[in-house]
């Protein structure tokens, strides 16, 4: 069978590694794909955006099934645009894609069924936030947030009223984010420990991913900027997948996944797909941070190596609104990546540099996924922000973690930069 994989970064690379390990052999395409595709796919040069060409591309090509990987052609309604044609594709529908496009949406939808995040509020007007700073006692810290996608990048912590109107401003009137910021939420700041859920969805049914953390920020001990993700570990260490009489991973599913899918379906907007929670666990519980609907972007990295299922079979029935199995099948070892990344990401940074050394990291037992690369005659380029995740397993997370910094001392391109930090636990 056919199988078109969108998108371009490290996520993608590892969907299309796991898919290429399908028992139905599947004959792969990645559109537009990275400088990882040798040997896995035949890249496809659209970008994941021009819904248009790749619909005409799965027409001509005759593929079976497309597997979506980033946000934006969600956004676009890429899934109700095959479906229209008769073209099998995992993801969820547009309107189903709210969850993430939204976050308004979300937490109006949170509200509405009891699913646990922070306390909030919605502004639609510049002044009115900055009245509403500027004339209250808040607790800080707050946390503002752009409604629409901003790349991960959109969430501003203000630690007093001077910051929150600065960063409020940053959204809502210099536009940082674009349209983005035309709506703000302003929410409280929740203490405690991140992780990372996601669940494979069929409309009705959800199948629990292995757990994962990721680390947003650009520095060691989580200081800089929020970026897209600088390396990632699964297991959670704070959430355990085996222990079935600690039911918080239970209450994860019954309290925000499988309430979510019920909340949507009776709302006639099925989800199916993959549902991402990023979720603060409290004192007082697990609260949602965000949904995405789309795997996530470095957890996929360190999830979809743990799996022992054949992914494609999984995804096709996900599509088709029936998922067969009660649980998923995992590894028991740890995984680690680290995102190395180009000088200057996520602000300013050059492209086009020469990368050596991935395959030395690969003799030396890592996985290298590709995001930010790509290829020219032999070589392979920096072409990004987030250019290789290290990536390797071990019986112990400081085994995973030894392995691929040992693999990334291999590794050299102009200007990389990684956390030394990752999977320090
Ligand atoms: P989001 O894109 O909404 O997941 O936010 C990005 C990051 O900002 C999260 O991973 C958290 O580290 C932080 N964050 C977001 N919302 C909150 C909150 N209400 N309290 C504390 N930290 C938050
Ligand atoms: N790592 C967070 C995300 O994929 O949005």
């Amino acid at each position: 069978m056919k199988v078109l994989v969108i998108g371009s970064g490290g996520r993608e690379h590892a969907l299309v590694w796991k898919l290429k390990q399908s028992k139905l052999d599947p004959e792969l395409f990645w559109a537009p794909g990275n400088g990882g595709y040798k040997g896995f796919a035949q890249c496809v040069n659209i970008s994941a955006e021009n819904v248009e060409d790749i619909l005409d591309f799965c027409m001509g090509k005759k593929i079976d099934f497309v597997v979506v990987g980033p946000e934006a052609p969600l956004a676009l309604g890429i899934v109700d645009k095959l479906n229209k044609k008769n073209i099998k594709v995992f993801g969820p529908t547009k309107a189903a894609s709210q969850l993430e496009i939204s976050k308004v949406f979300t937490k109006l939808f949170c509200q509405k069924n009891g699913i646990p995040s922070a306390k909030f509020w919605i502004f639609d007007d510049s002044k009115k936030v900055t009245d509403f700073l500027q004339s209250r006692e808040l607790p800080y810290p707050l946390v503002l947030k752009a409604d629409g996608l901003a790349a991960g990048k959109g969430v501003i912590i203000a630690e007093d009223a001077n910051h929150a109107v600065e960063a409020a401003n940053k959204i809502m009137v210099q536009k940082k984010f674009g349209n983005a910021g035309n709506k703000i939420v302003i929410e409280e700041f929740l203490a405690g420990n991140e992780a990372s859920i996601m669940a494979l969805c069929d409309g009705e049914k959800s199948l629990i991913l292995p757990t994962a953390r990721d680390y947003k920020r650009a520095l060691d001990e989580d200081k800089g900027e929020n970026t897209g993700g600088m390396g990632a570990v699964s297991p959670s260490p704070v959430v355990s997948e085996n222990d079935k009489k600690n039911n918080l991973l239970n209450e994860i599913k019954f309290k925000i996944i499988d309430k979510t899918l019920q909340a949507m379906a009776d709302a006639g907007n099925p989800f199916k797909g993959v549902l991402y929670a990023g979720l603060m666990l409290t004192d007082e519980g697990p609260k949602l941070l965000e949904f995405n609907v789309r795997f996530g972007d470095p957890e996929t990295q360190v999830v979809l190596p743990r799996l022992k299922e054949d992914l494609l079979t999984i995804l096709i029935e996900s599509s088709e609104g029936k998922i067969t199995k009660n649980e998923l099948s995992l590894s028991q070892n740890k995984c680690v990546t680290v995102v190395a990344a180009s000088k200057g990401y996520p602000s300013s940074y050059s492209k086009g540099f020469e990368i050596k050394g991935i395959k030395m990291a690969e003799e030396n037992g890592c996985i290298v996924f590709h995001a930010g690369t790509k290829r020219e005659g032999e070589k392979i380029l920096t072409n990004g922000g987030r250019v290789l995740n290290v990536t390797a397993f071990g019986e112990t997370y400081n085994e995973a973690r030894e392995k691929v910094y040992k693999g990334l001392e291999k590794i050299d391109f102009e200007g990389i930069t990684y956390r030394k930090d990752i999977a320090r636990i």
